[in-house]
């Protein structure tokens, strides 16, 4: 079973994909977490992540492994991290690099210790549109600019990291700006996604919703 779900930027796509793997015992693909790692390689190599040659050259060689190393460092979710990961994906030769690593998981997906699954969820911006068109089931999740950058914001006191709400809510409409404006896959719901507005339902409401979804296709 392959599950697609898209979305704008912490309208719940995250807690949702790994409540679905979970419960489904499927493999989890955060796809955010690729352009993550090339633009938070680019920062620590002190290049400018609008390059574009200089971040597909990081793409190119990107490796799982190294992925995961640069997943625990700690800009790699904080604004700077977003940023960088926002700005090196709108370049299409970025994209056309990191393509085949996603397609390739729906093949043979397998968890985070190695074991082969019997399926996927793909969690990112492109997945229903792009990456896996041919998936049983695609939601896109969204939820209002203010409610998304309240949620993040709290996500960043939560963790003890110095945020301001409305620094938050600025991040959070740019990087909304840049991500469904691009030449190259930009964010929009697949024309046969199930689109889920968060904004005034609770995470088991949610998941109540999106449970049901995918019984039907079981
Ligand atoms: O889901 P996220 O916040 O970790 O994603 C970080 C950035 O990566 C996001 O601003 C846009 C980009 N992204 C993308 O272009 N395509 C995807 N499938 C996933 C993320």
């Amino acid at each position: 079973m392959i599950i697609t779900i898209d979305g704008p930027a912490a309208a719940g796509k995250g807690t949702i994909s790994s409540a679905l793997s979970q419960k489904y015992k499927l493999a989890y693909f955060d796809t955010g977490m690729v352009y993550r790692a090339v633009g938070l390689q680019m920062v620590l190599d002190g290049k400018d992540i609008k390059n574009e040659e200089q971040a597909t050259e990081i793409a190119e060689k990107l490796t799982f492994p190294q992925m995961i190393s640069l997943s625990k460092h700690p800009d790699f979710r904080s604004g700077i991290g977003s940023n960088a990961a926002s700005v090196v994906s709108a370049h299409p030769k970025v994209r056309a690099a990191l393509l085949n690593m996603q397609k390739d998981f729906a093949n043979k997906p397998i968890f985070a210790d190695g074991t082969p699954a019997a399926g996927v969820v793909y969690d990112g911006r492109d997945t229903g549109t792009v990456i896996c068109p041919q998936a049983d089931l695609k939601l896109f999740i969204t939820a209002s600019t203010e409610v998304r950058a309240k949620r993040r914001y709290d996500e960043y006191i939560a963790k003890g990291m110095d945020a301001s709400y409305e620094n938050v809510l600025q991040d959070m409409i740019a990087r909304d700006e840049r991500d469904s404006n691009r030449s190259t896959a930009p964010l929009k719901p697949a024309d046969d996604a199930v689109i889920i507005d968060t904004t005034d339902l609770s995470i088991p409401q949610v998941l109540e919703k999106v449970v049901a979804l995918v019984e039907k296709i079981c």
